[in-house]
C-alpha cells in the first residue's frame, strides 16, 4: 500500500487510526454546546485547503482500506448494493460526477480521458484501469453506480423524483448508521425517515423535502449528521446487529477513551443532469474520544452536547446505555469555560 494510505481494519483487530493530520481536519459537527435536529443545509462549495470540504469528494488516508472493507461487506451480503432498473441512467450521472471531480481534484491519483463516448479511467491507488463506452453498461464489469462506488469512500443513495416526492431506488450502503437499504428501497422521503424522533413534529422533513425538490444541477448542498459507535466499525448495519450490538455492553471506564468513537457523516446532495435524480453521498468519519479530547474546545463542547441531549435522541442514536460512562470520561476535559459559537 502506498505511503499516502493507511493499511488498517474496521473489524476484528480494529487497527483503524487517525494520523495527527486527520485529527486536525476532522469535521467536528457542533457549532453550539447543545444539539437538536434542524434543516442544517448549506451550499457545498470548496472549503479551506486541507479541509474535508476542499474538494467535492474528499479522499483521505483511509481510502484504500475503506474500499477493501466495502468489498468484504459486499462479498458477504450483495444486497448492500441495489439499483432498480430505471435508475441506471442516474448511475451513469453519478459515475460521471465522481470521475470528473476526482480527476480534476486529485490528478496524481485519478485520470479520465474522453474520446466521444470512449472513456479511459485510471485509479492509481486501487490499481484500476478501465476503458469503457459511456452509457453502455456491457462495457463495465458491473453497473455504473456499483462500479464507481466500489472506488469511492462513503455510502451513496440515488433518489428518483416524481409525484412531488423523492424515492430511494438505488444505493451502495455498507457503512451506515443502523439503517438498511434493503428495507428502505422503494420508500418515499417521509417513509424512510419515519423512525427519526421529534423531527417530524418540528416540520423538519416538510421543509427539507420542499427544498430538495427544487435542488438545481451544479449547485450541490451539504449537511452534517452524527452518532456514536463503539469501536471503529464502518458497517453498523441492522443486518449485522448481532455482531456489533453486544459490543456496546463491554465498554468500561478504562476503555471508553479508546473504544468510543464519534461518527460524523458529511452528507451532500447533488441534482443529476440526465436522470433528474438526486445523489446523496454519506461520507463517514470516525474519531476516538481519546483523539477528540486532544482539541480542548471539542472536548468541552462534546461533554456539553452529550450532557444536554434529549433522551429521545440518545436512544435513537443508540448510546443512552453508555451515556453515563461517556459523561464521566468527558467531564475531566470540561473546565467550565464558555465556548464561542462556531466550530
Ligand atoms: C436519518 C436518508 C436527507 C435529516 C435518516 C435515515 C436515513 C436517511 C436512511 C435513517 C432513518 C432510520 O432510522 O431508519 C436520507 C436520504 C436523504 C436524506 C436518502 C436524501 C435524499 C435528509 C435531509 C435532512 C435529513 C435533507 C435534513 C433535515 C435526517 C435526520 C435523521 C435522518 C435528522 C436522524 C439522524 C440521526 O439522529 O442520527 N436519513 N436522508 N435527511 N435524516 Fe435523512
Amino acid at each position: 500500500m502506498s505511503l499516502d494510505f493507511n493499511d488498517e481494519t474496521f473489524r476484528g483487530d480494529f487497527t483503524y487510526r487517525n494520523s495527527e493530520r486527520a485529527i486536525k481536519r476532522f469535521p467536528f459537527p457542533f457549532p453550539e454546546d447543545n444539539y437538536m435536529y434542524s434543516v442544517n443545509m448549506e451550499p457545498h462549495v470548496p472549503g479551506p485547503v486541507g479541509s474535508v470540504f476542499e474538494h467535492m469528494f474528499d479522499v483521505d488516508e483511509h481510502y484504500v482500506s475503506e474500499m477493501r472493507d466495502r468489498a468484504q461487506v459486499l462479498a458477504d451480503d450483495p444486497l448492500r448494493c441495489q439499483s432498480l432498473p430505471h435508475m441506471e441512467l442516474a448511475g451513469w450521472d453519478l459515475l460521471e460526477l465522481i470521475m470528473e471531480s476526482k480527476a480534476l481534484d486529485y490528478p496524481h491519483w485519478f485520470s479520465l480521458t474522453k474520446d466521444g463516448n470512449q472513456w479511459h479511467w485510471v485509479n492509481r491507488p486501487l490499481q484500476i484501469e478501465q476503458k469503457f463506452t459511456f452509457l453502455d453498461a456491457s462495457t463495465l464489469p458491473c453497473g455504473p453506480m456499483e462500479y464507481i462506488t466500489r472506488q469511492t469512500q462513503g455510502d451513496f443513495t440515488l433518489q428518483d423524483q416524481r409525484d412531488e416526492d423523492l424515492w430511494i431506488e438505488a444505493g451502495m450502503v455498507t457503512t451506515q448508521a443502523d439503517w438498511s437499504l434493503d428495507f428502505d428501497i422503494g420508500m418515499s422521503f417521509k417513509q424512510w425517515h419515519a423512525p427519526v424522533p421529534l423531527a417530524h413534529q418540528l416540520g423538519i422533513f416538510d421543509r427539507a423535502l420542499k427544498f430538495l425538490l427544487k435542488l438545481q444541477h451544479g449547485v450541490p448542498v451539504r449537511r452534517f449528521n452524527w452518532t456514536m459507535t463503539v469501536d471503529p466499525l464502518l458497517d453498523t448495519s441492522p443486518e449485522n446487529y448481532p455482531k456489533w450490538g453486544p459490543s456496546k455492553t463491554t465498554m468500561t471506564p478504562e476503555t471508553v477513551g479508546r473504544r468510543q468513537h464519534l461518527r460524523v457523516e458529511l452528507q451532500t446532495l447533488h441534482r443529476l443532469p440526465r436522470s433528474n435524480a438526486i445523489a446523496f453521498p454519506i461520507r463517514c468519519y470516525l474519531i476516538s474520544f481519546q483523539d477528540l479530547v486532544t482539541v480542548p474546545k471539542w472536548a468541552r463542547r462534546m461533554h456539553r452536547v452529550v450532557q444536554t441531549i434529549p433522551d429521545e435522541l440518545a436512544t435513537y442514536k443508540g448510546f443512552i446505555r453508555n451515556k453515563p460512562l461517556m459523561l464521566d470520561y468527558l467531564a475531566q476535559f470540561d473546565d467550565g469555560l464558555p465556548t464561542s459559537p462556531g466550530f
